[in-house]
């Protein structure tokens, strides 16, 4: 941790300053081990591995744990960078740009390996903070600990341990895997200060009703449940579909301008096309991404919206992402 983050930190319980008590350990500017102390009710959190624990797997409600130990394994295996990211994030984000990045300070709800914490500290962010339930943090302090713009805080999104300060935040595939989705956009749109922005990306309720009644049965009762190494092995069979149906079909159709005509009625196409330019790993990380959550709602439009209204968004951009997820951008 980065001893400028305290500026930022707030206590979860009463939300006093955070102070910095004890420092156990210290790798140039970062500090390895050490204790936080709330300068209002005394609470202390522990700085451990270079990451401030504002929250542990052990004290969060049932509903959480599953889904924050099953990313938590996820993104300590699937830990590779791809040069494909930056687009990827950007679809998500859109209509942000990278240089909307330049000077803001920034908070990413739900970091996973903290790929999007490192676009947005390389676009020129003054600061970002990645917060994560679970062991994702980890994976996200190694990726950018070498960025002195990057922190990694592990937090609950819905109990956020900072201040009200930030100029942008943004979650992308975070608050569907939530008990209350609503619940987290609204805790994490509370962080933003007036007139700053935000974005989400979430699963759509529409054109995705076949998943909603195959796949999520079965990802709740079987999949999310089975030992993560099973779960790595048997995933390389539809991983398998998806490579052979991506490179072999949906890929190159969409490349040739007769084959984008036959390719547009073809299921998934938009979502199809954009992954077949992923190679093996990371079409096995979105596979199995899919099949280790114990929890995904699918979100319509107008619930979505109705989000937005809720925090008195105004100038909200909601749109398709590949005509099957739906993405919002708003000043808040
Ligand atoms: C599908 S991953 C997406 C990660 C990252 N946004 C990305 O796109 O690479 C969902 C992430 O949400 C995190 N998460 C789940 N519940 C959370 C909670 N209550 N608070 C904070 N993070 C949570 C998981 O640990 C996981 O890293
Ligand atoms: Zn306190």
């Amino acid at each position: 941790m980065k001893e400028k983050l305290l500026q930022y930190l707030r206590c979860p319980s009463c939300a006093g300053t955070i102070q910095l008590t004890e420092t156990t350990s210290c790798d140039g500017l970062e500090i390895i081990g050490g204790t936080l102390e709330c300068a209002q009710c005394g609470s202390g959190f522990p700085i451990l591995r270079g990451i401030p624990r504002f929250a542990s797997l052990s004290e969060v409600e049932k509903e959480k744990v599953a889904t924050a130990e099953n990313f938590g394994w996820q993104w300590r295996h699937f830990t590779q960078a791809d040069e494909l990211y930056r687009e990827q994030f950007l679809g998500w984000i859109a209509p942000v740009k990278p240089e909307f990045f330049k000077d803001k300070v920034v908070l990413e709800g739900g970091c996973g390996k903290g790929r999007h914490t490192e676009l947005a500290a390389m676009w020129g962010a003054r600061e970002v903070i990645g917060i994560d339930l679970s062991e994702a943090v980890e994976t996200a302090f190694a990726n950018t600990r070498d960025l002195e713009n990057a922190h990694v805080i592990q937090a609950d999104i819905y109990n956020l341990p900072l201040a009200r300060v930030f100029d942008y935040a943004f979650s992308i595939g975070v608050l569907h895997h939530l008990p209350d989705p609503r619940g987290g956009f609204l805790s994490l749109a509370s962080k933003v200060k007036e007139g700053g922005h935000l974005s989400a990306w979430v699963y759509g309720a529409e054109n995705n009703e076949w998943l909603i009644k195959w796949l999520n049965p079965v990802r709740e009762r079987v999949t999310s449940k089975m030992s993560k190494r099973r779960l790595l092995t048997t995933s390389k069979l539809p991983t398998a579909l998806v490579y052979a149906v991506t490179k072999l079909v949906y890929g190159p159709l969409n490349r040739s301008v007769l084959g984008a005509k036959v390719a547009q009625k073809l299921p998934y196409n938009d979502y199809l096309n954009a992954i077949s330019r992923f190679g093996w790993r990371e079409q096995h990380t979105i596979v199995f991404d899919h099949l280790v959550a114990p929890t995904s709602h699918y979100i319509p439009r107008e619930d979505f919206e109705s989000w937005w209204q809720q925090v008195g968004a105004t100038e909200v951009v909601i749109g398709w992402h590949n005509k099957n997820s739906w993405r919002g951008f708003g000043r808040v």
